[in-house]
């Protein structure tokens, strides 16, 4: 194995589709127009040496190294600034240009520290390279140059150290942090000889604006900024490619290896999700894979009250499958069922599910994409026929109107945030609709032109009363709405809509956003050319989830912005595999692909290759099942990857019906919260130890690879399989593109896909099958999949959820960039240095009137329940709307939340929870319960004798 590079042809590829002809080095080659003359050269082969330049970058012109000769024009342009033209002859190397770049390399080395052989970067330090290239022999100036300030090492950054003796100011970084990144973190300050990069206001790293996305390491050409691991470890001997396992976005990362040690994770340039770019969490936050916490061997306990005990595979699996065939025995086939992870790859999903239909013989699984986009499925699917987002990233690229309704990109989908942002700085439009100020309403460089900050729980109303705006101003795109939709529905919608009872000024007293501001977006979404729709969420989390995605799709429909590029509904997924496992079959009553249990052919077909009779009913959904067991009638549960107890709402009746049940089996990294009531723990693998896929909020399959043995000694889905086995359903897969080809058999819109294809093509979106061998980067382009787009009537139907004396504040949840979900991954790396722990955010009215200071610690009770945690005083809150994450176990935001949910999916209400906030002194009594039952749980008894 050797190290995957990616070649860097020094500036962006232009995007004209006009070509030009011309002739380097007497070589006739023929690229984009606008392509530069060092690209150009790249592209046939020829390496002009360079230092300024990268094509992550716009060029910058300023390190002189690339100059080269052209006929017929004076002097030695920089080909990096210099544009091909048609019938232009360049030179790359003649005497004089070699003569002038180990002039400008002397100079360089000259005030470079020489220490190269005890530098981190030595073999992968662009310097020695160019120095290298040039032919540099002797510098004439001597090694004493005289040197650039040096504020000394700033280590402040967990991941990455600054060393500013070994800069050479070419201002990558400061480009990178800007065009990449969006976030404007650092500058050169001085001037002349005395610049030196800073990061903020010559502050550290991190106390400044960085948010660690590593884009500055990146590009940096030497070891000024160089990753911490590099340091300690030494340079990388082998890569591989792999997705990143956190956020749907999908990020394509080469794990740079020394044997089986992770020396760092880079952002894969030919990765069609990222374009070579990253966040704080798949490019640092990967630790917790050898963290001490880790379980490694598989333990069981007859009582959650034991201490657990460790124990071969072969116990621990047998005493799951004879606890499950003991429970079904009693208490009927129906009394367990499973839960697959968005966090496990496609082939581990698809194969939970295969066992609950197959193995236990009945429908009872569910995923967590229950608790997050359900409605986006149940909406898209009826509004057009597929349960999936319309676009792929590159999409916004051609976008005018961006609209974000209910996310929050910058910290939730960061590397989407920041093409997005680059859309936004290169002049498209924003409205965001949010109760809360996201840094998207203004942040460097970009200030949305609407900002609506509803209040929670009125999304419904609000989009009612832009479609009202959008018909009743005349702004409907008639046409596209004629030929692509179905009419009547349409006409129907459109009565409803206009009705002044959904006009912006009526709907105020409900929304608390001023008409105007309604009336505004409204004509800028529906007039201001390519208008996409992105959302998260801040749209699902409702009792009206799927009601608000309908409410969106119409609105798309209507202005004609669907069906190419720069338009769209677009569902920002949580988890990296959300649409995978939807995809797969998770959900009670669908079969891979979103088919009914109940179509006999889909089940037919499924019967005879899997050689089991399956159920037609619909199974429980993840709600039913535990209401079923505080009921007695559902006693086991097989939950892989998924910490229910802590990711769900209403803690307390989740532990009430984990607690009610005979058998949970976990399979896991750590001892979640969820095993402290379990009675089997089966260690998981990390997606660093397994082969397989993730499917992305663009529906792209990537290839997840192996790159270590798994600690545990198996993958995910070698443990269902045993589990499988033991139940006595014979699965007897040797890889998981087995499990792919299976997947693709069986399921139209993944007909052609397989690891070789994904190999060739580096990704594939589905549909991907003989109408669309290639995969489908924008649907519905012709056409809906259901044929005619469908308009529904979204009457807004306020939740029961209402404030009142006793919780008159309104709870909204979230996540933060630096941390995932439930915290289990990233709480175990260094990214806790920026979020230790949950934090209420609320309006400093609110605090001043209860007499709460920033940084006080709180009560927040609800109906439901009560938690503590500090508080912080944020104008970025809405009067009456108090927020925080739910990141962390100790202050588990989800005892407050409540069993309301959305109407079609069940999906929790978490955002919207009526509270009150008091100031407080110390844990509540749930908190120091819990506490108590934790740490007995978390027992371990160790064996005699070492586990297999
Ligand atoms: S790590 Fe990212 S945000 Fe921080 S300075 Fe570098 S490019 Fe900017
Ligand atoms: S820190 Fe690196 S990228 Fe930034 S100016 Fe210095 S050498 Fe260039
Ligand atoms: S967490 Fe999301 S944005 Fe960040 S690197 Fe991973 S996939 Fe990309
Ligand atoms: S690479 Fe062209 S001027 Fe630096």
């Amino acid at each position: 194995m050797s190290l995957v590079e990616d070649i860097d042809y020094g500036t962006p590829a232009a995007k004209s589709g006009k070509t030009v002809e011309l002739t380097i080095d007497g070589m006739q080659v023929k690229v984009a127009e606008g392509t530069s003359i060092m690209r150009a050269a790249m592209e046939m082969g020829t390496e002009i040496p360079k230092l300024c330049a990268t094509d992550m970058l716009d060029a910058f012109g300023s390190c002189r190294l690339c100059l080269v000769e052209i006929e017929g024009r004076n002097g030695t342009p920089a080909s990096c600034t210099t544009p091909v033209a048609q019938g232009m002859v360049v030179h790359t190397q003649t005497p004089r240009l070699k003569q002038l770049r180990k002039g400008v390399m002397e100079l360089y080395i000259s005030e470079h520290p020489l220490d190269c052989l005890t530098c981190s970067a030595n073999g992968d330090c662009e310097l020695q390279d160019m120095a290298g290239a040039v032919g540099l022999r002797e510098v004439r100036y001597g090694y004493e140059g005289k040197r650039h300030p040096n504020p000394g090492i700033d280590a402040s950054n967990p991941y990455f150290t600054f060393e500013p003796a070994k800069c050479i100011v070419c201002s990558r970084c400061v480009r990178a942090c800007e065009e990449v990144q969006g976030t404007f973190a650092l500058t050169i300050a001085g001037r002349g000889f005395g610049s030196v990069v800073s990061p903020g206001m010559e502050e550290s790293f991190l106390a400044s604006e960085c948010v660690s996305c590593g884009a500055c390491v990146q590009a940096c050409p030497t070891a000024t900024l160089n990753e911490k691991s590099v340091i300690e470890i030494g340079t990388p001997e082998h890569s591989v490619v792999t997705t990143c396992a956190y956020c749907g976005v999908g990020c394509s990362f080469k794990a740079e290896m020394r044997g089986e040690e992770i020396v760092r994770m880079v952002p894969y340039k030919e990765g069609k999700a990222n374009r070579g770019h990253s966040c704080i969490k798949g490019r640092f936050a990967y630790g917790y894979a050898s963290h001490k916490d880790r379980i490694l061997n598989p333990m069981i306990r007859e009582k959650i009250t034991d201490p657990w005990r460790e124990v071969s595979w072969d116990e621990a699996i047998d005493y799951a499958a004879s606890e499950f065939r003991r429970i079904q025995a009693k208490y009927g086939r129906g009394a367990i069922g499973g839960i697959t992870s968005s966090r496990c790859t496609n082939e581990e999903t698809f194969l939970v599910q295969k066992l609950v239909r197959a193995a236990f013989g009945n429908n009872n699984v569910d995923t967590c994409a229950r608790v997050c986009h359900s409605p986006t499925g149940y909406g898209l699917k009826t509004a057009y026929g597929t349960s999936a987002g319309t676009q792929d990233f590159d999409s916004v690229e051609h976008s005018d109107v961006i609209l974000v309704i209910g996310a929050n990109p910058t910290d939730g989908h960061p590397v989407f945030g920041s093409r997005m942002k680059k859309r936004l700085r290169e002049g498209a439009k924003l409205i965001v609709i949010d109760p809360r100020r996201i840094d998207l309403v203004r942040t460097p460089h970009v200030e949305a032109q609407y900002h609506l900050p509803l209040r929670p729980g009125t999304n419904v109303a609000m989009l009612t009363a832009l479609a009202h705006v959008i018909v009743t101003e005349g702004l409907v795109n008639e046409a596209f709405v004629r030929e692509r939709c179905a009419w009547d529905e349409f006409q129907d919608w459109a009565e409803f809509v206009s009705d002044p009872r959904h006009s912006p000024e009526v709907v105020a007293a409900l929304t608390g956003v001023d008409p105007e501001l309604v009336r505004g977006a409204a004509r800028l979404y529906a007039t201001g050319g390519n208008g996409a729709i992105y959302y998260g969420l801040g749209v699902t989390e409702h009792s009206q989830g799927s009601t608000t995605v309908l409410a969106i799709a119409n609105l798309a429909m209507a202005t004609g912005n669907i069906g190419r590029p720069g338009v769209g509904v677009n569902p920002l997924r949580g988890q990296n595999n959300v649409q995978g496992s939807c995809d797969m079959g998770s959900f009670p009553h669908e079969l891979p692909g979103y088919r009914h249990v109940a179509e006999d052919t889909t089940r037919t077909l499924f019967e005879s290759l899997w050689g089991r009779s399956l159920d037609s009913e619909p199974g429980l959904r993840i709600p039913n099942m535990i209401d079923a067991a505080i009921d007695g009638s559902f006693k086991g549960i097989y939950i892989q990857g998924e910490d229910i107890l802590q990711s769900d709402p209403n803690t307390q009746h989740m532990v009430a019906g984990l607690s009610s049940m005979e058998c949970v089996v976990v399979q896991d990294l750590f001892l979640v919260e969820t095993a402290n009531y379990a009675h089997v723990f089966l260690p998981g693998s990390t997606f660093l130890e397994k082969n397989g896929t993730f499917t992305n909020a663009e529906r792209r399959i990537q290839l997840v690879r192996k790159v270590m043995s798994p600690r545990n000694g198996y993958e995910d889905w070698q443990i269902t399989q045993r589990l499988a086995n033991a139940l006595g359903y014979p699965m007897s897969y040797t890889h998981p593109r087995e499990i792919m080809d299976e997947i693709a058999t069986l399921t139209p819109t993944f007909a052609n896909v397989s690891f070789a294809r994904i190999e060739k093509m580096g990704s594939v979106q589905w549909p991907c099958n003989d109408a669309a061998p290639e995969g489908t980067p924008v649907m519905h382009i012709d056409g809906f999949v259901r044929g005619k787009g469908k308009f529904v009537r979204t009457e807004y139907i306020a939740t029961e959820e209402r404030t009142g004396p006793r919780f008159p504040l309104l709870l909204t949840t979230g996540r933060i960039l630096s941390q995932y979900n439930v915290g289990a991954q990233t709480r175990r790396t260094a990214n806790v240095l920026w979020h230790d722990e949950d934090i209420l955010e609320i309006h400093p009215f609110d605090a001043e009137q209860r007499g709460i200071r920033d940084g006080d610690r709180v009560r927040v009770a609800s109906r439901a329940g009560e938690t503590t945690l500090r508080a912080k005083i944020s104008d970025r809150m809405a009067l009456g709307v108090v927020y925080t994450t739910f990141h962390h176990p100790g202050t588990q935001a989800n005892v407050v939340t409540t069993d309301f949910s959305d109407w079609a999916t069940n999906c929790p209400e978490y955002k919207v929870t009526a509270v009150q906030v008091s100031p407080s002194n110390g844990p509540s009594e749930w908190q120091v319960e819990y506490r108590k039952h934790s740490a007995q749980s978390r027992r371990v008894k160790k064996p005699l004798v070492p586990a297999e």
